[in-house]
Order: C-alpha cells, then structure tokens, then sequence
C-alpha cells in the first residue's frame, strides 16, 4: 500500500464523499418509503371506518356480529365503545383488558361528533393505526356510541423491514463496486508515477539510457517526455564531458610533448645548425602558446559558468572593431587561397558593450570560418537594421548538419571531432562567443547549410539611450 499512497489517498477521498452521499440517499429513500406506506395506511383505515360506520347505519346489515366477522376478514380489528368510554363489543384479536387507546379526551371528542385517529402500541409491543368515528342515530341528531378501527402495521413494517434490506444490500453492493473501480483508477494512476519514480533513481545513479514508455497526452504524458528529455541532456552532457577530459589531455599532452622533446634537444645540443635550432624553439615557442591558448578558454568559460567574468563596457565602434578583426585574420585566409570580402557600414550607431571582447568574438568566427572552408571566400557584414546592429560573417565551408546545429554552442561540441581536432579546435570557441555576446546584451545568431555554407551573426539591439557625442 505505501506503493500506493497516491491512490490511497485519491481513493479515501472519493470512497468518503462516496459513503456520504449514498447513506444521505438511502436515508431519504428510506424516509420516502415510510411516509408514504404511513400515508397509504392512514387512508386506508380512515376508509375503513368510514366504510363500518356506514354498514354500522346501514338498515341492511342485521347483526353486530356480522360486522365483527366482516372486520376480522378486513384484517382489521373494530371497537364500539359507549359514551363512557366502556367497550360495548369487539372483533376477534382485541385484548379488552388494555383499552388505553380509549382516552377520555377522543371520547369527549367522538361523542361531539368528530373523528379521531391515532397511533398506538399495545403491551405486547405492537403497532397499530386506530381510526375513530361517531356512528349518530338514525335521523343523525345523537350519538350514542362510536366505532374504533385498529390496523396493525405489522405487514407495513415488514414491507419497509424488506426495502430497508435491500438498501442496505445495494448499498454494500455499490459501496463494492465502487472500491473496485477506485483500486483500478488509483493503479492507473500510480503506475507511470512509479515508473517514473524508478527511473528517475537509474537516472539519479547514472544511467542515463533509462527512459519512460508513457504516451499519454495529459500532464503525466508531458511530465514522462520532461523527465526522458532531462535524461537525454543528461547523457549527451556526460558524453561531451567524456569527450572534453579526452580532449583536454590530448591536447595537452600533444604540446607537453613536443616542449618537453624539443627543449631537451636543444639542451643536450642535439641540433647541427643555428637555423635548426631555431626551428626548434620555434615550435617550442607555437606549443607553448598554443598551451596557454588552452588554458585561458578554460579559466575564462569557468569565470563564466561561475559568472564571476567582468567585462568593462564603453561605447564601441562597431566598424572599427570588424576592420581590426578583419584584417588580423586577413593572412590565414590568404595562406588557404580564401577571398575574405567586407561589407561594412560605415555609419551604424555605437553600441554600449565590451570592445575587446566582442573583437574576440568576432575572431573566434572569422577563425572558425577560415578552418572549416576549404575553398571559396568569407563574407563579411556590419549594417544596420530595423532597430538592431548586425556582424555576419558567412562562409561557403563545409557547413554544419541540421540535426547538430543546436548544440553547436554546448562545450566541448564539435560536429566533425576528427576533423575538428586536427584544425586544433577544442570546441570551447563558440560557447565562450555567445556567453560574451549575451552578457552584453547581445545575441549569437547561426544558419548552416550542409555543403554549401555557415553564416553566424552577432546581434546587438540599437540602444535607445543618447549616446556621447
Ligand atoms: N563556420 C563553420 N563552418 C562549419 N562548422 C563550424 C563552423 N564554425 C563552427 N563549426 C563547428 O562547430 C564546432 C564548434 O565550434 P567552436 O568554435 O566552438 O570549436 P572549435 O573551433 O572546434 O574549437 P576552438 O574554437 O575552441 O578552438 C566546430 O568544431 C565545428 O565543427
Ligand atoms: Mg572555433
């Protein structure tokens, strides 16, 4: 049952309003059913009387003892009493030592020439509807004695005994049915919440092939989807990470390797000429910075992740920093056979942000485009548009596969890993890029078509405020 709290509650909730409403639906059934048997009987003796009184009246009845008999085939019992009170003759089942259903007070009343009716219980304990009428004389002006009519109810209380049953057999009944159905809803309901449960515990433990199988379309449905999307970022983060630490020390042990290989060469004089030599600390010279390259990106996307990275705003001159970029890049595009074209406005507004490190930016881009074009040329933009400012560099390199665009930006992703290794890219470029430009207030924008060509574009908004002249 602990399984199943969910459901136990649900389910105590709906049996209670359950039990509440069929007792309060039984007890009007029940309430409905005596009074109208009550009714029914009531009647059914006031007629009776009426009905004796009449025979009683009647020339063509003879004989008292006729209408004692008549009585007793009525399943009734009748009473004449005097105007003291004093029974004068009964039918059969009337016990004439307990009269109190004569009271001095109806007898009063008969004798004036009213009815009366009551309900009464004798000594053994049964129930009776006693009707009482006045039977006046023949011309109608006195009365000298008066007809009681005693119905048991007994019949009637069995009959409401037997409804009252079956109430309370249907009630059970229901109450059953309902219990069962509730247990089914309560299973429907905990089972993808334990599923979900389970496999939330794989997935805490690091099993992040788990998944849910739940298609519903409520919000149980969108919960499953949440939960194996989490696991789906989970996993891919785990892979990039695995990916990264195996990066990380190849890239470093590369460099290390070649520092520690060529210093020790250059130690050990192990080179013929001045000119090796220098070769030497050339490539010495490369590694190390290409070492240093590596470390920064990592201390500074940390500083980032911790958002402890300051950036020292001004207002920038957009066209300056893309001609600096530009031309800082112009070389490795010439060495590749790359035309690097530029398309630069010469009046777009100045932008309030960090100079220095939206050039890097721009670099980073301008970089990326150079390595991974093989032929053709880069095209570059600064213009101004419906209220922002844009720098697009597009290229017409290898481009990028649809299904991995979105993850472009995410550390450590490169689409090409071989590839991309062999560029001596380590896949943390972009993600620094667009953590710069949307610290700034900026956005990094990218369309790729595979084959054909990647274009990114950072966006700024053109701020409203004055800027210095
Ligand atoms: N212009 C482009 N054309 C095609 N693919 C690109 C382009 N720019 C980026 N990519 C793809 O996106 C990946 C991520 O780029 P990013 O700049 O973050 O990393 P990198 O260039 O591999 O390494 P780093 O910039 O850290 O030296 C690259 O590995 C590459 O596969
Ligand atoms: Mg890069």
């Amino acid at each position: 049952m602990i399984r199943n709290r969910i459901g136990l509650k649900l389910g105590l909730v709906i049996l209670t309003v359950f039990v509440l409403v069929l007792t309060s639906l039984g007890l009007a059934i029940d309430r409905m059913f005596t009074n109208f048997y009550n009714t029914e009987m009531r009647t059914e003796v006031d007629e009776l009387t009426t009905h004796f009184t009449m025979m009683t009246e009647s020339p063509n009845v003879s004989t008292d003892t006729m209408l004692l008999k008549f009585a007793d085939f009525s399943n009734v019992s009748i009473v004449y009493i005097d105007d003291k009170g004093n029974i004068q003759a009964h039918s059969g089942e009337i016990d004439p030592s307990d009269t109190s259903f004569i009271r001095s007070g109806d007898v009063k009343t008969l004798f004036s020439g009213k009815t009366v009716s009551l309900e009464y219980t004798n000594k053994a304990g049964e129930r009776y509807f006693v009707a009482a009428r006045p039977i006046p004389t023949e011309g109608g002006q006195n009365v000298t004695s008066s007809l009681y009519v005693l119905s048991s109810t007994k019949h009637m209380d069995d009959s409401i005994a037997a409804i009252r049953k079956l109430l309370v057999l249907s009630g059970i009944g229901a109450f059953l049915l309902a219990l069962g159905i509730i247990w089914i809803i309560a299973q429907i309901l905990s089972r993808p919440l334990i599923q979900m449960r389970d496999v939330t515990r794989k997935i805490a433990v690091g099993d992040f092939d788990a998944r849910l199988s739940i298609n519903s379309n409520d919000e149980i449905g969108s919960l499953a989807e949440a939960i194996n999307n989490l696991a789906e970022d989970l996993q891919r983060y785990r892979d990039t990470r695995q990916e990264f630490f195996a990066n990380i020390s190849h890239e470093l042990r590369t460099p290390i390797t070649y520092l520690e290989g060529y210093s020790k060469v250059i130690k050990d004089r192990l080179y013929d000429t001045e000119a090796e030599r220098d070769q030497y600390l050339d490539i010495i010279h490369q590694e190390s910075q290409r070492l240093q390259r590596l470390v920064n990106d990592l201390f500074e996307l940390a500083k980032m992740e911790e958002g402890k990275i300051s950036l020292s705003l001004e207002w920038m001159d957009l066209t300056e920093i893309t001609d600096n970029a530009v031309r800082k890049i112009q070389l490795k595009a010439n060495e590749k056979g790359l035309q690097l074209n530029t398309h630069i406005s010469r009046v777009v507004p100045l932008i309030y942000g960090d100079g220095l490190r939206t050039e890097q930016v721009l670099i980073n881009l301008l970089e990326n485009a150079v390595r991974y074009t093989e032929k053709g040329e880069i095209n570059v933009y600064l213009k101004e548009e419906s209220g922002f400012v844009y720098i697009a560099v597009e290229d017409t390199g290898i481009g990028i596969p649809d299904d991995e665009v979105p993850f472009i930006f995410d550390r450590f992703y490169r689409v090409e890993k071989s590839r991309s290794r062999q560029h001596g890219g380590t896949g943390l470029g972009l993600s620094i890029a667009k953590k710069l430009i949307e610290l700034q207030g900026g956005e990094l924008l990218v369309t790729s078509t595979i084959g054909q060509g990647t274009r990114f574009e950072i966006r700024f908004v053109r701020d409203e405020q004055e800027e210095p002249a």
